[in-house]
């Protein structure tokens, strides 16, 4: 049975995306079977992994619609062994509003998952920079979310609040909700300030934490505009063997073999 993580924090531009693509092709890289959900009307993880959003009519939402699509008929192979995708195109934008009245809202995501969550080892969920209907959906559907959290000012900055919601949603939706980590991400050593920001996590949030640190590097931000997750782009890049090392330690975490 796949495991479900989503990747969320309301906070804009954190390495969400750059996360759900690396952090997923990881996993394919080490022959685990891997889908992206994309489930930002922005579409940064189908365009960062060479898809052409306004090629496609169907994103998740559609599978979230009454009479809606089948998620098996959406999804879409990637150029990646191991690694496929729900392309998400800017309709999501208006799923929010149309789906206000509809019955069991926020379980939408996870009554469409389910008819795929056998055929996958992981599900990786990147989630738009809101707390709104999506983001609740990702997070009911989730086994595990997995925040990241920029090493710049204000990194804690809202934290509480999607902590909150967190808390919210395992009391009323999802109880057995967990959270997979904090991922902290961009960091860069010669920065006190970065520095400043990993021992304040540390200290706050212990094992909370991932040991697992995530480096500011030019190849993370290079690779979506060559359509390749980092690995395939260059895969001996600080930012490549860090996803590799987050994926090991997600596998050692769930006690899921390496090998
Ligand atoms: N570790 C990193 N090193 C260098 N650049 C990075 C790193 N992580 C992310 N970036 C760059 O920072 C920008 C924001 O990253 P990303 O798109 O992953 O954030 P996001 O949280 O998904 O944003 P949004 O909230 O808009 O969805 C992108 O241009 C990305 O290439
Ligand atoms: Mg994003």
């Amino acid at each position: 049975m796949g495991k479900i993580i989503a990747i969320a924090n309301q906070k804009g531009g954190v390495g969400k995306t750059t996360t759900a693509i690396n952090l997923a092709a990881s996993f394919a890289a080490l022959e685990y079977n891997a889908l992206i959900i994309d489930a930002d009307p922005q579409a940064n993880a189908t365009s960062g992994l060479g898809l052409n959003p306004a090629e496609y009519e169907n994103s998740i939402y559609q599978c979230m619609m009454d009479d809606g699509e089948d998620v098996r008929d959406i999804i879409q192979e990637t150029d990646f062994d191991y690694l496929d995708i729900v392309p998400s195109n800017i309709d999501l934008v208006g799923a929010e509003v149309e789906m206000i009245n509809i019955e069991k809202r926020e379980e939408r995501m996870k009554r469409a998952l389910d008819a795929v969550k056998d055929a996958y080892d992981f599900i990786i969920i990147d989630c738009s920079p809101s707390l709104g209907l999506i983001t609740v959906n990702a997070l009911t559907a989730a086994d595990s979310v997995l925040v990241p959290v920029q090493c710049e000012y204000y990194a804690l900055e809202g934290l509480g609040k999607l902590l909150n919601t967190i808390k919210i949603i395992q009391s009323r939706l999802n109880p057995n909700l967990m959270i997979e980590g904090i991922l902290m991400t961009m960091y860069d050593v010669r920065l006190r300030l970065s520095n400043q920001v990993v021992s304040e996590i540390r200290t706050h949030f212990k094992d909370m934490a991932f040991e697992s640190i995530i480096p500011r590097n030019i190849k993370l931000s290079e690779a979506p505009s060559y359509s390749l997750p980092v690995i395939a782009y260059d895969a001996e890049s600080k930012g490549a063997v860090s996803y590799l090392n987050l994926a090991q330690e997600i596998l050692e975490k769930n006690n899921i073999s390496i090998f």
